[in-house]
């Protein structure tokens, strides 16, 4: 590993934290440190990475990525910042998209301006399939038109046009990944697979928009996190990667799947009105990363599905202590 001190912003999320745990615990000892900067809003949970607090390569540090002096403190000294931080639910930006646009716009040139007054060898911006919109038909790749449909997908494709810009005007080093939808242990109750899961589990209702045609590509959290390492590591400057799973899936099939999985009937099924703008489909072609040489772990979809219903079964202390709080969701 040639990065000494890294800045992980949304650290304490879903895929930030997976990304924390693969690097610290991963193959080839990492003997630089990390610092995490995460907000800790409602889907930040510490208890991810509790076990990693007394590593001294480690520190946790709660805060907001819009605050200026804060991230100039913290980036001082880094020389690789990846930026996972973010709100993430698309249902909640067609509730209310004014914490979107903040931390998913203005939270990233924050970010880009420290990066680039403290020379950051490595600003890498984690960013979705969604903001190429719905793909009826074939992939899209590096070079497809934005074409966001949610306030969540909009906000993400305004902080790529910014980053590029970045990159045009002030030559930053900087790489965006795209990945498709991602699964896996840490995810917050809320999203389709452990929303799905925690409900089977309860005998709830797994309530699909629409008819469940819609079609999302699926990628086991692992592979996206080494792949954005491979990114961060193997990346040019000014570089864009699509990150997909390669399993596209309609709503409906995943759902009966999950179902399958835990021997549940499939009764618990409830169709529900549609999200608006729903996108059909997302698909992307990572023709240009697995060009590099990046590949995902070895193990199918299914293989890794079961995987992560057996972590949502193992544990069950972890999510029942996110669903006490009641939420639209659930
Ligand atoms: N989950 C997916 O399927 C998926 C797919 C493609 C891309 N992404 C992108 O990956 C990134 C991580 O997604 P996730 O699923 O882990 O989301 P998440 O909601 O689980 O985690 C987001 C984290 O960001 C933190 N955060 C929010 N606002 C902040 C702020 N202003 N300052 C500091 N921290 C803040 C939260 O506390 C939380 O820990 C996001 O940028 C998202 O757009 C996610």
């Amino acid at each position: 590993m040639r990065y000494k001190k890294i800045l992980i912003t949304g650290g304490a999320g879903f895929i930030g934290s997976n990304f924390i745990r693969h690097v610290m615990q991963g193959a080839g000892i990492f003997k630089g440190t990390i610092v995490n900067l995460d907000k800790l809003t409602y889907s930040g949970n510490r208890a991810n990475l509790r076990d990693l607090e007394d590593d001294r390569r480690y520190t946790f540090v709660k805060g907001d990525i819009c605050d200026e002096k804060l991230v100039a403190r913290l980036m001082k000294g880094c020389d690789l910042v990846i930026n996972f931080a973010a709100e993430s639910h698309v249902d909640r930006s067609i509730q209310d998209p004014s914490a979107f646009i903040r931390t998913n716009i203005v939270g990233t040139q924050v970010l880009l301006d420290a990066a680039r007054k403290y020379k950051i060898k490595r600003f890498i911006q984690i960013s979705t399939d969604e903001v190429y919109g719905s793909v009826a038909r074939g992939y899209s790749d590096e070079e497809s038109p934005l074409k966001p449909n949610s306030p969540y997908a909009a906000s993400k494709a305004a902080a790529d046009l910014l980053v590029r810009a970045y990159f045009a005007t002030y030559k930053m080093p900087v790489i965006i990944t795209r990945s498709s939808n991602n699964f896996g242990p840490y995810q917050y109750p809320e999203k389709v697979i452990p929303l799905f899961i925690t409900n089977a589990i309860q005998d709830q209702k797994l309530p699909v928009y629409a008819d469940g045609s819609n079609v999302r590509d699926w990628i086991f959290v692992g592979d996206n996190c080494s792949a954005v390492l491979f990114a961060a590591l193997h990346g040019e400057a000014g570089g864009v990667y699509n990150i997909g799973g390669g399993t596209e899936l309609k709503n409906i099939e995943l759902t009966r799947m999950i179902l399958k999985i835990l021997k549940k009937p499939e009764r618990l099924i409830a169709f529900v009105s549609d999200r608006p703008g729903h996108d059909k489909r997302y698909a992307l072609d990572s023709y240009k990363l697995y060009k590099l040489g990046w590949r995902p772990a070895e193990g199918g979809f299914r293989h890794k599905l079961e995987m992560t219903v057996g972590w949502y079964k193992e544990n069950q202390a972890w999510w029942h202590r996110l669903r006490l709080k009641k939420q639209k969701f659930w």
